[in-house]
């Protein structure tokens, strides 16, 4: 006669002795999947994204598919959240941060083919340079996250980085709309998805850090930390998630302790 606690760790549906449903055994460790830009990209030196640090502070496989210069539009159009779907499997979670390259007019005659169609519904535009029909940010991160969603996996949606709020020595306290946008994504998706205000998070570390602090984490350009930002900034996305910051996302269970503490 097997144990309760075998039968359990062997994962079989089991009825206790109440009649009630016994908890399952945990299923096999999900892998976190990341869509990004280039501040979520593996990089280097003074361009450096923080996705490739969050395996420092989680128990799962981290794979960073984040891709510098891409827009919401561009990952899409690239076939790279498809790509991610066809390596889904049932529980695993992705994580979906755009906004730094989304900006601009797609109808202009210059379109770089990053820009989103104005609006956070169905509206359309046209590119105008080459005629492409263009969706808004919320229809191409939504239907990213819906396809995921029904493979199984889990979504957390998260706001863009900032820049460097210090810029020029005084703190921005400009939000993005991008950031409003993310939230209004996971919110339209429901169930399966979850929302990060991960540019909160960071904004609220630099505020801690202070200007010469936050300053030196960008040593090129406002927008790209170098190595010691990109982990800082994972970091403050671990302690987002550990604090529900937003909401309880599944990737709470497997952060690593003691998680840290930044803002
Ligand atoms: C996320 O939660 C924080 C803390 O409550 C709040 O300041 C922030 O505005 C929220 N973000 C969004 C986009 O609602």
């Amino acid at each position: 006669m097997l144990s309760w606690s075998t039968v359990i760790a062997a994962g079989l549906a089991v009825t206790g002795t109440q009649g009630t449903p016994v908890e399952l055994a945990e299923r096999a460790t999900p892998t976190v999947y990341l869509a990004g830009d280039s501040t979520m990209a593996k990089g280097s030196g003074a361009y450096t994204g923080w996705g490739d640090y969050l395996s420092k502070y989680v128990t799962v496989p981290v794979v960073n598919k984040a891709i510098g210069g891409r827009s919401a539009r561009s990952y899409t159009n690239e076939g790279r959240f498809a790509e991610i779907e066809r390596l889904l499997k049932r529980d695993d979670i992705v994580v979906i941060e755009f906004g730094h390259n989304d900006g601009g007019s797609p109808n202009s005659a210059s379109d770089n083919g990053r820009s989103d169609c104005p609006g956070t519904g169905n509206e359309v535009c046209k590119s105008g340079k080459t005629g492409e029909t263009v969706y808004t940010f919320n229809r191409y991160v939504e239907t990213a996250a819906r396809m995921f969603v029904a493979k199984g996996a889990r979504v957390i949606v998260s706001s863009q980085t900032p820049n460097n709020l210090f810029e020029g020595g005084t703190f921005n306290p400009g939000v993005p709309r991008f950031v409003g946008y993310a939230a209004l994504a996971a919110k339209n998706v429901g169930n399966g998805a979850s929302f990060v205000d991960h540019f909160r998070a960071v904004a609220n570390m630099f505020l801690k850090l202070g200007s010469a602090r936050t300053n030196a984490l960008y040593p090129s350009d406002h927008t790209h930390t170098n190595a010691a930002g990109a982990d800082q900034v994972a970091q403050a996305f671990v302690q987002a998630v550990s604090r529900d910051l937003n909401g309880t996302t599944p990737l709470k269970p497997y952060l690593r302790s003691p998680v840290p503490v930044v803002f």
